[in-house]
This record gives C-alpha cells, structure tokens and sequence, in this order.
C-alpha cells in the first residue's frame, strides 16, 4: 500500500476526480485528499469525506493532518485539475493552503494534471509556469484536446480519470513504491522472452537532471508526400511517441527541438517547435539543428517514397478506371544523421514492424539496429493497429549490435522515460565547462 496525497484544484474537471480516488483505493492504496477552497465549489467536502478520503481540509490551520505530516508520509503527490491559478502557486513556492503548503514540503514525486481553457493554458505566463515546474522534475501531463466547459474546444481538458489513475499506478510500480502493481507489463513472448521494464522504468526523481544541459532533437509526426495540390500520401503516426519523449527529455533537463511532421498535439511548454510537411522539408531540417545536438532521436515516421512529379494541378478521375503513380525514394535522414554525426553524438532510430508475430518484429529490428548503426533502436510491433495513434506502446530497446538494452509496455510517457534512461547511460561524460563551450543553438 502506496500513500498517496491526492490535490484537488478549482475547475469544473474536479467533478471527475473521485473516479480517481475510487480507483486508487480499490488498488489498495490510502488516498489523503486535500481539496482548495474553490474546489469545493465543483466538489464538497461531503463528497470526499463519503468516499473516504483520509484528509479533507483545505486551509493550513483546519482540523485533520497537517501540512508536514501528509509531506513526509507521501510516497506520490497527484494533483488533478491543476488549475492554472495553483500551478502558478507551485511555480512560485506559495504555501498559503494545505495543498501548496504541503507540495513545498514534500519531496516525493509529483504529477500534475492540467485542466483549463485553452487561451489560459496557452497564455505565456502559464506556459513559463510550466516550464519552471517540469525544470525542477514535476510532471506536468499535456492536457487532451476536446471539449470545453461551454461551447469551446481545444487543448486544455484534463486527461481522462482512468488515464490518470493508470498513469499514478505504473508511477508507482516504476518508484517501487509499496503496494505497487510489481512488472510494469510484459509485451509477450518474443525470441528472448520479452520482459516488461519492472521497476526499472526510474521516472522523475532519478530522471530529473540526468540530461542537464543536453540539447535533444526529437522527429514526431508522420510525413505527406504530396500528389497533388489536393492530395497526399501518408501514415498513421500522430506523433504521440514523438512527443512524450520531448516530455520526458523536458522533465530530465534538456534543452529541447521537436521537430513535427504533421503533428495536431501541442508541444510540451518549454520545447521548441518546427513544423515541416514532407521528407525532403524533414530532412533538410533535421540535418540542420542535429549540428548542435547532443541527442537525435528519429521517432517520426518517415515516408520511404514520395511520387516523382507532383501534379500541380487537382488530378481528374477523367473517366479513368486506374492510375499509376510513379514513386522514388525519399532521402534517408537516419543514415546521413549517422554519416555526419559529430562524436559523441547518440542517435535513436525506431522500427515499426508488422509481425506476423512478435518474434518477427523483434527479428527484424535486431537485424535493422545492426544494419543502420543507430546508438539506440526502439522497435515496436505496429500489427493490429497497434501503437500508432494510441495512448500506450510495448516496445524493445536494442543496442547498434541489436542486443535488447530494455523492453517496455505502458504509456507512451513510460515509453518514453525509458528510452530516456537508456539514453542517458550512454550520454559520453562531460568535462565541467565543456557544456558553455558547445553551446550550439538548435
Ligand atoms: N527513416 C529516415 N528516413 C527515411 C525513412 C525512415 O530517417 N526516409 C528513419 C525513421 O525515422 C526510423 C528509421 O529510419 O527512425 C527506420 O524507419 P523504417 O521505415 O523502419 O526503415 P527502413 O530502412 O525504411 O526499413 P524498411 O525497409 O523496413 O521500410
């Protein structure tokens, strides 16, 4: 049993919050709830206090536990929704409540949900808020894109309660917290007999710093290879993957370039962004800001042909009963990333496969990790509408000699966490001073 101080902030997505604390405690887990006062306009006391959560006050002289106590028994901090108004209270070290004050107390992990409106999330201020928080190695969660209170829509909707809930629970298999649920899950039987990470997806806390002062490039997305003014060839990468590792990247101290092919997710706050279309535009871009990077990792899916001579004009049906595209190759931006690469330089490439079974997949990573030469190859088994597109990923991690390095199920977050760790075990050791000499700019 994992304890586990759960923060309520004032938005109207505190009405989904006790499916939270549900789930947490019929995992096994005590849950303290500490609601803010405007919370309690969403959500009652009653309500918490009827579900059992163990602390229910708000201002730091209530009744109940206070402020040190809940800090020093908590083994995870959670708060959902993180309004706009309280993450700007943690960015700047208030403790003018029982939740802010027991945050500056604490030193276990914490894992923020946002929810707010769009404008509000975008605003600079708070984007600035967030970027302090990640810097300091709390995880702030990008919020979904939706439906809003009222009519709007956009980015700014918590993320869904069981999404929460499954992300605190494999936080705190990856701590090792007691009472966790033990593997962090397995991706079936490959040739190897292919394990979940455990616990050794070490998230946060150990994450935190291990990529100080590093700049990482990271390729999210899918390319479109353009038929015509109108039409376009391209995959179902939606860039997920691509941006968790930014995320994780963010959370570890880098400094951090995501280029997205074609990406509808917001950036995470503190990374910068360049959008390109095609092969060609992603190419071109990643050569270019790879020549400062400590770290490239190639997580776009990229198309391997494109059509030879766009039409520039709309193509007609014309009564035609088939057409032929003529298609050459794209350029092949792993391989000239490793044919110029500086030394030192680590560069991640990945391999969707596509079975028929795991062990084909896995196979064929192994042989293309040894054929490209990649630092790092992430190999996932895209079969059965597998990974692109979704919340989660079951992914090996094999060396340039396609030894597997690790194997991880779970979020694309903990995807992401690992390739991060893997990666940050084999960053070269930098002398001090060194990181003012290669300050290239992305
Ligand atoms: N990649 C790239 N440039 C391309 C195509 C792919 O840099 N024109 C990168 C991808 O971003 C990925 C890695 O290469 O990191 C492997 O992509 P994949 O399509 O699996 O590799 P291919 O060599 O094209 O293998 P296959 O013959 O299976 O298509």
């Amino acid at each position: 049993m994992a304890r586990i101080v759960l923060g309520v902030g004032g938005g109207i997505a505190a009405y989904k919050v006790p499916g939270v604390l549900r789930a947490l405690q019929s995992a096994g887990h005590q849950v303290s709830v500490i609601p803010t006062q405007a919370s309690l306009e969403f959500v009652g006391a009653a309500v918490w206090n009827a579900l059992g959560g163990e602390a229910v006050a708000s201002g730091v002289f209530d009744a109940g536990p206070g402020h040190i106590e809940l800090a020093r028994g908590a083994d995870l901090v959670v708060i959902a929704p993180a309004t706009a108004n309280l993450m700007a209270r943690l960015a700047a070290g208030m403790a003018d409540d029982l939740l802010s004050a027991t945050v500056l107390a604490c030193s276990a992990p914490l894992l923020l949900f946002p929810a707010m409106h769009t404008q509000m999330w975008r605003a600079p201020a708070t984007q600035a808020n967030v970027a302090t928080l990640r810097s300091r190695g709390v995880q702030v969660h990008e919020p979904g894109v939706g439906r809003l209170a009222g009519r709007d829509s956009g980015p700014g909707r918590m993320v869904e309660p069981d999404e929460i809930s499954r992300i605190v629970l494999g936080e705190l298999d990856a701590l090792g917290a007691p009472g966790g649920r033990g593997e962090a899950g397995s991706i079936g039987e490959g040739a190897e007999g292919v394990g979940g990470l455990g616990r050794g997806v070490a998230y946060s806390q150990t994450a935190a710093g291990a990529l100080g002062g590093r700049r990482v490039v990271v390729t999210a997305g899918g390319t479109r290879e353009p038929i015509d003014p109108v039409r376009y060839l391209a995959n179902r990468s939606s860039g997920r993957q691509g941006i968790a590792i930014a995320q994780a990247a963010l959370a570890a101290g880098a400094e951090v370039l995501v280029i997205a092919a074609n990406v509808e997710l917001e950036a995470p706050a503190g990374a910068e962004r360049v959008d390109v279309e095609t092969a060609a535009e992603l190419h071109k871009a990643t050569l270019q800001a790879a020549g400062g990077a400590d770290i490239v990792v190639m997580a776009a899916a990229v198309a391997d042909f494109t059509p030879a001579s766009p039409s520039e004009a709309k193509i007609p049906r014309g009564g035609r009963e088939d057409l032929t595209l003529r298609l050459v190759a794209t350029p092949d931006i792993l391989g000239d990333l490793l044919a110029r690469r500086a030394e030192g330089q680590l560069v991640v490439g990945f391999a969707a496969e596509t079975g028929p079974t795991e062990a084909d997949s896995l196979a064929r990573g192994k042989a293309k990790a040894r054929a490209k030469g990649a630092d790092l190859t992430v190999v996932n088994d895209v079969s059965a509408g597998r990974g692109f597109g979704q919340p989660d990923n079951a992914v090996w991690i094999l060396d340039r000699d396609g030894q597997q390095v690790a194997a991880c199920a779970g979020s694309k977050r903990q995807v992401a966490d690992a390739i991060v760790q893997a990666l940050s075990a084999r960053l070269p050791a930098r002398e001090r001073g060194e990181s003012e000499q290669q300050n290239l700019h992305l």
